[in-house]
């Protein structure tokens, strides 16, 4: 919402903030999230319904294609007893088609909901379109290669969940430290944190944003590495993610980087250790062997994907004043 784009730390007031970046989060507002979490699990695990969101109504308005951050974020707001307004693809089946101006198309759901969320392949959109919002708050369900909070806000729960703690943590990320929101995000959230230490392995052309390295390297430990070799055996977390296909502009390029480093069982038992949680924002595009999956550790496809919904159920809630 314009009226607000100059006060967005969330402050510990989650009420009719725009949700565009990790950076707006405290330690102490991802814990009150976390706590809002943990009560919303119980409520999607038990059989009666909630009417929490009661009357409530959500736009998602999605211009990229997405089948975890759409749905869960519909299940969302369904588990709490709110409906929503579903609009996938609008390039062709909105008024977008005909040349509506993204401005335009917010003023227009927001007549009709209580809250947007949005994707849209180019950075800087969620915040364009908070700025054209006047009366309800927009959540950035992932803009361009910029961010991701929503997933991040889950991974971050996610090793919250295992570890108890967000500091002093050594975690790999791996894939495409360029194009990756998902990354992005992830890294400015456990920058907030003391004494981690973050293993970046990527082709040495899809190394992390040069702006992003000066941003955060006072905050947290990075450390560049470009071969399996130098994986560090004491990890917490491992953090795989696709290449960004879609970001490239040329084929060929993509080619040539897709699926350089691959987590398969052999990488496992030479650098993971017992406690080393295995997880991925997916989807996952043969970056990750089906092997892998009847590991324990291997998050991805359990907890990492059920908390999408509950961190997302507490979200909306909070924003929603509830
Ligand atoms: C990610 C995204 O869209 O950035 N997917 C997701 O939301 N879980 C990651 C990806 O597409 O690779």
């Amino acid at each position: 919402m314009a009226q607000r784009a100059d006060a967005n730390t969330i402050n510990q007031k989650f009420k009719g903030k725009d949700i565009l970046s990790l950076d707006q989060f405290s330690p102490k507002d991802i814990s009150l999230l976390f706590k809002k979490t943990d009560r919303m699990k119980i409520i999607a695990k038990n059989a009666k319904p909630s009417d929490l969101l009661k009357g409530k109504i959500v736009s998602l308005i999605f211009y990229e294609p997405s089948s975890r951050t759409f749905n869960s974020h519909a299940a969302a707001v369904k588990q709490l007893g709110g409906s929503t307004i579903e609009v996938l693809d609008p390039q062709h089946f909105s008024s977008v088609s005909k040349g509506e101006t993204l401005e335009d198309t917010i003023r227009v759901f927001e007549a009709y909901s209580d809250m947007i969320i949005i994707r849209h392949p180019v950075v800087g959109t969620a915040k364009k379109s908070a700025d054209a919002a006047e009366f309800v708050p927009i959540i950035n369900a992932g803009d361009g290669i910029g961010e991701h909070p929503t997933q991040a806000l889950l991974d971050l729960y996610t090793i919250h969940e295992r570890f108890g703690k967000l500091n002093n943590l050594t975690g790999v990320m791996a894939g495409d430290m360029l194009n990756g929101r998902t990354v992005h995000s992830l890294l400015r959230g456990l920058s907030k944190y003391r004494g981690n230490k973050i293993y970046l392995l990527s082709p040495k052309e899809l190394k992390l944003p040069l702006d992003l390295v000066d941003q955060l390297k006072e905050k947290i430990e990075m450390i560049e590495i470009s071969s399996e070799k130098d994986l560090p055996t004491d990890a917490h977390f491992w953090y795989w993610t696709r290449v960004q296909k879609e970001r490239f502009k040329s084929l060929k390029d993509y080619e040539k980087v897709k699926n350089t480093f691959i987590l398969n069982n052999k990488l496992i038992t030479k650098k993971a250790n017992k406690k080393t949680i295995f997880m991925h924002p997916l989807p996952r595009v043969g970056e990750i062997l089906e092997e892998v999956d009847l590991n324990p550790n291997a998050l991805y496809l359990k907890n990492e994907t059920r908390n999408g919904m509950y961190v997302r159920m507490a979200l909306i809630a909070l924003v929603l004043g509830k």
